[in-house]
């Protein structure tokens, strides 16, 4: 009985991998005069935490492949570069950039990084003072832009 619950689950997998969603490819060029600045500190956490789903940079674990997972992880990625892109920063107006300092602010201590992914990318958590620091960068910007 097992086994042939077993094999149905393994059949019904298998059958899945059918549906494949793969991402855009990344534009050709990436022109890096686009990328966000910030001080050193702050692009190294933007880096390892944020840039798998806010650029085109995403490091893809071989598990991100495989349906059904890949569906949520591409989901994931399509959302938040369209959202954010980190790497098409001079490409936003000045309206656009305030919303995703407000965003980060507003996000940083409990949504982002994504909960779910941070339960497989142990290497993207943050410690309180790393979001604080975060968050007082992106404050800080909302100020002198509004100024
Ligand atoms: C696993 C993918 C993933 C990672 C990693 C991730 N994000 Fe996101 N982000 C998303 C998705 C999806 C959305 C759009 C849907 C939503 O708001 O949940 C989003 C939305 C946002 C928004 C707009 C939200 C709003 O309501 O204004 C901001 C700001 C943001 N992310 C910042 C960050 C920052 C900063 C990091 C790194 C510290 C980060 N994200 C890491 C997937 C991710």
């Amino acid at each position: 009985m097992y086994k042939i619950i077993f094999g149905w689950i393994i059949g019904a997998l298998l059958l899945l991998q059918a549906v494949r969603i793969d991402l855009p490819s990344p534009p050709s060029h990436i022109d890096p005069k686009n990328e966000i600045t910030a001080p050193e500190e702050i692009m190294t956490m933007l880096r390892t935490s944020c840039y798998d789903c806010h650029s085109y940079e995403t490091k893809m674990p071989w598990y991100g492949h495989i349906s059904p997972v890949s569906l949520q992880v591409n989901s994931h990625i399509k959302q938040g570069r369209a959202w954010l892109n980190f790497q098409e920063w001079s490409s936003y107006d000045t309206e656009k950039q305030q919303k995703i300092y407000k965003g980060i602010v507003d996000t940083i201590n409990l949504r982002m990084p994504v909960p779910m992914y941070l339960t497989f990318h142990d290497e993207a958590k943050l410690t309180k003072e790393q979001r604080d620091t975060i968050r007082k960068w992106a404050e800080n910007q909302l100020k002198e832009e509004n100024q």
